[in-house]
């Protein structure tokens, strides 16, 4: 399941700014033509279908069937493989011909153990091949994941799990990097508060993102929760006059295989 039960319609028609926010990353990774990417945590392929129409040869990855069905039948044009990235030398995808580059956008938090899936990444890129991503850093949902916590406290869920994702500072994440084979040459952390599109609340957002806690809510409560979950954002400052936003934080690097 990869970390969570993906909505891949719901993910491109309601959350689509996650995908959209990685565009600029493509800048950092200059893709080439002829060269071989690996888009690692692929989602429904827009990143990977922009480096194929750039001239790249792109293998889009992920471990989530339906995120890979809807890539498969909107851009017919990209290879898409599934794969986990925990999987050693992620399904041997490498050992034929390595890749020049990894691009990752809004994916590796949600990948542990972290340490193993940088080496799995090294293991299938060249000497020098370039790592550009763009992942949750620290704090990333702080206040959405706490108004969750907070929401099924008050109705008496609190022994239900939430899924902790990776979310770095910086140095963690440069020490992860260094001890897996890679040379950073940038790492930056930065706020992104991030305008929820029209109608969708706080407590949607963790009915997407935190879909495996919602599961096992009996169907009869979830109205309730969702009400405390959005009483929590508000308190949290999570809405404004502009309507609901998501307190998000983001880690872009760049980095480079050592030799
Ligand atoms: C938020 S989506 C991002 C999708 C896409 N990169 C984008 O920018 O729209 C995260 C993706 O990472 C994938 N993913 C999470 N854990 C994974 C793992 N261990 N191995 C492979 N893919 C994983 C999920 O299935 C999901 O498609």
């Amino acid at each position: 399941m990869a970390g969570n039960a993906w909505d891949a319609r719901e993910y491109d028609e309601q959350f689509g700014f996650v995908g959209r926010y990685g565009d600029a990353l493509l800048d950092l990774l200059d893709p080439r033509p002829g060269e071989r990417i690996l888009d690692l945590g692929c989602g429904t392929g827009r990143h990977a279908a922009a480096m194929t129409a750039l001239g790249a040869r792109v293998v889009g990855v992920d471990a989530d069937e339906r995120m890979l069905a809807k890539a498969r039948a909107d851009h017919p044009e990209v290879e898409f493989v599934a794969a986990n990235a925990t999987d050693p030398g992620l399904g041997s995808l490498g050992v034929n011909e390595p890749f020049a580059a990894c691009f990752s956008n809004a994916a590796l938090h949600w990948m542990t153990p972290q340490d193993t899936v940088l080496r799995n990444v090294r293991s299938v890129l060249a000497d020098s091949g370039r790592f550009v991503a763009e992942m949750g850093g620290a704090g990333n949902i702080a206040a959405l994941d706490a108004s969750l916590r907070g929401g099924l406290g008050d109705v008496g869920l609190e022994a239900l799990d939430v899924v902790a994702n990776h979310f770095p500072t910086v140095g963690e994440q440069a020490a992860l990097l260094e001890a897996a084979g890679f040379r950073v040459e940038m790492a930056t952390w930065f706020r992104r508060p991030t305008p929820l599109a029209a109608g969708t609340t706080a407590a949607d957002w963790t009915r997407h993102f935190r879909a495996g806690t919602w599961a096992v809510v009996p169907v009869e409560r979830r109205d309730e929760l969702a009400e405390a979950i959005n009483r929590r954002a508000v308190e949290r400052g999570l809405r404004t006059a502009d309507g609901w936003s998501a307190d998000y934080c983001r880690l872009r690097f760049v980095a480079i295989a050592a030799g």
